[in-house]
């Protein structure tokens, strides 16, 4: 077991055939929350350790959302438990270029609002690359960063994050093993993943300085974290594949003591996740070749092998790796069939039942979650049409108000609107009492933005024929920080939306499992959701209730994932269509789309269209589009949402 200044680690795994294809240490944890109480308790009993040696500890520390919570944990244990800062030295990894330390933007900023003014650390024992120096200072400042590290003996342990280019600190792709702290012109996927946090996207620093690839391997002991579906490929990247400077996290490899800590949604990619029947023998891994199992294995081979089920052959299973599922289930044709029936199963144009299984029952109540104001029609606007048409008692409760993501321009276009109407329609001697944009303040501001937001989904919620009174706008607290970092999900958060639940005693439930959208609100909202289902798993209504886990915007289910596959004729394709049009202020929120620069609805489509070539593909029916959802399975929920759409 490798020691961190004599400290055993519990983070360091044992070299099972189960990760053979990784090449550094990963741990897969539950949640993002028990990884970083595991990163934090790594912390504190290394400081503790060197503190009875005398000893000072030297951490690297990183921004972003990612180590918020063992930030959390580090200032609980001061709090609660006593944990001393008072000999610790930290070095930041990086900061914007320009950026000023005042700034809420600023790195600096970001670890006292988040560490630093909760804790004992004497300030001058905290280190962040000074953003507010001339340019002409930068290599003398970048070497001095460097010399300070090496003064107080090298760093003991470096937190890290990873960004979706492969960037650790700021080293963006071509980014060399020998690099040293410098200046760094700003990958765009990068400034595009930041802006949030900008008042405009534009207002995004081009550059920033970074401790150098080798400046954080020199650290005697490196931590990454990494959560959500978002990071799953980039993981793949680093630590399955060969070293390069195309991916920078992948010189982690060379270190000798280095932890991965992935949740369930990161690790996603990884061989022994996504194909573990390329690792060994199934049971050797503690698996089993069960319906779910074969269903995935036989997915992927058809797809890899580009042929429909019915088509694949003995030869085909036992090329590609699946010999022992050929011997212990073939002849392929049984394998084949079987899974063929099983998918064919999830397609249904009846997703609450049909007419036959329902007589003398009452119209279905069905509550759709829709993190956003316009998740619902985006993922499943279809379905909700199909579900309104067929008779059923369609409520839809919007959990945030989605505020943050209405330019000011928007809303400087409904008031001038709104004034000139008024304008227009008062008589003469009533004077205009709508103030400028300008003029609001930032909560009148977010009030209107809300509303705005509440009169786009009224209006695209009867697209879909429903009602006014159906639509529950929730205004879950979690998300009003006013800033893109949100509190977490809380008591009161879970409290609304079990209310809302035991008021409506709904027959089926549709949550969003959309889990990689950029700022982990559909993650939080999806917690608040699981979390109240857990607390009312007992009550009497829940009995005769279905969860359902849609996707939509930003990421599609695999096949092998989905349980029920509702078809959409080229008509309610354009429905769908004009709901997401209703959503108009979302029209101009390019900086949110990451990525993919294609409108909500756009996506929409080509998710809904892909799908359906997809099961064309594999030879079942061919429709215009498929909207897909996974049963929510309370029984196996843990803290952790990204693992439960099995
Ligand atoms: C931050 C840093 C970056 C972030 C990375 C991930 O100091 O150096 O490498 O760790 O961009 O950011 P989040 O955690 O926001 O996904």
């Amino acid at each position: 077991m490798k020691t961190t200044g004599g400290i055993e680690s519990s983070l360091t795994l044992p070299v099972s055939p189960l990760n053979r294809f990784e090449r550094v240490p990963i741990q897969i944890v539950e949640s993002a929350e028990s990884a970083s109480r595991l990163v934090a308790g790594e912390i504190a009993r290394l400081i503790r350790l060197k503190q009875k040696l005398g000893q000072r500890t030297v951490l690297g520390l990183a921004t972003g959302s990612t180590p918020l919570a063992v930030y959390r944990e580090l200032v609980r244990l001061h709090r609660e438990e006593g944990l001393s800062f008072r000999d610790v030295v930290t070095f930041n990894l990086d900061e914007y270029f320009p950026m000023s330390q005042s700034q809420t933007q600023s790195y600096r900023w970001f670890m006292d609002e988040h560490l630093f003014r909760h804790i004992d650390i004497p300030v001058e024992h905290t280190h962040v690359p000074d953003g507010q120096i001339p340019s002409q200072e930068v290599p003398h400042t970048c070497q001095a960063y460097e010399k300070a590290i090496l003064a107080v003996g090298g760093i003991d342990l470096q937190i890290l994050g990873i960004g979706r280019t492969g960037h650790i600190g700021f080293n963006e792709p071509g980014s060399t093993r020998r690099s040293r702290t410098r200046l760094i012109t700003l990958d765009h996927v990068t400034r595009r993943d930041n802006a949030p946090n900008f008042p405009r996207g534009d207002m995004v620093p081009h550059q920033a300085l970074t401790m150098g690839i080798a400046t954080i391997l020199e650290a005697r002991r490196i931590l990454l974290l990494a959560f959500g579906e978002h990071k799953a490929d980039t993981i793949y990247q680093s630590f399955e594949q060969e070293p390069s400077a195309t991916i920078p996290a992948s010189f982690l490899q060379e270190h000798d003591n280095v932890c991965v800590i992935l949740d369930a949604g990161a690790s996603l990619r990884l061989t022994r996740v996504r194909t573990p029947w390329l690792t060994g023998p199934l049971a050797d891994l503690g698996l089993v070749w069960d319906d779910p199992m074969i269903r995935r294995a036989v997915v992927w081979l058809a797809t890899g092998k580009n042929k429909p089920l019915l088509k694949l052959t003995d030869s085909d299973y036992n090329e590609k790796g699946l010999d022992e599922l050929l011997a212990n289930h073939g002849p392929a044709y049984n394998i084949n069939l079987k899974v063929f029936r099983a998918i064919q199963n999830t397609i249904t144009g009846w997703p609450s039942g049909r007419p036959n299984e329902l007589a003398g029952k009452e119209p279905r109540r069905i509550v759709v979650f829709s993190p956003h104001p316009d998740d619902d029609v985006i993922s499943m606007g279809g379905t909700l049409l199909r579900l309104a048409e067929q008779g059923h008692e369609v409520h839809v409760a919007h959990q945030v108000t989605g505020s943050m993501s209405v330019s000011d321009q928007a809303i400087d276009r409904y008031i001038r609107f709104s004034r000139e109407s008024l304008r227009i329609t008062a008589s003469n001697d009533r004077p205009t009492t709508i103030p400028r944009a300008d003029e609001l303040s930032p909560e009148q501001l977010r009030s209107l933005k809300f509303l705005i937001r509440q009169i786009e989904a009224v209006h695209a919620a009867s697209v879909c024929q429903i009602p006014e009174k159906r639509l529950h706008f929730l205004a879950l607290p979690f998300y009003e920080t006013g800033r893109i970092t949100k509190s977490p999900v809380g008591a009161q958060d879970v409290k609304i939306v079990m209310d809302l639940l035991d008021s409506i005693k709904p027959h089926q439930i549709y949550a969003a499992g959309d889990l990689a959208d950029p700022h982990g609100t559909h993650y939080l909202c999806l917690q608040a959701v699981v979390a109240a289902l857990q607390q009312l798993s007992q009550r009497e209504w829940m009995k005769d209730c279905t969860p359902w886990l849609y996707r939509g915007a930003w990421q599609s289910w695999d096949i092998h994932e989905i349980d029920m596959a509702v078809p959409l004729s080229p008509g309610e394709l354009m429905r769908k269509r004009r709901a997401i049009f209703q959503h108009e202020t979302q029209k101009d929120q390019v900086m949110f789309l990451a990525d993919d620069q294609r409108e909500f609805w756009q996506r929409a489509e080509e998710r809904a269209r892909d799908m359906a070539r997809f099961y064309d593909k594999l030879g079942l029916a061919e429709y215009e589009a498929l909207e897909t959802f996974a049963r929510l399975r309370i029984e196996t929920m843990s803290e952790t949402p990204s693992i439960i759409a099995i």
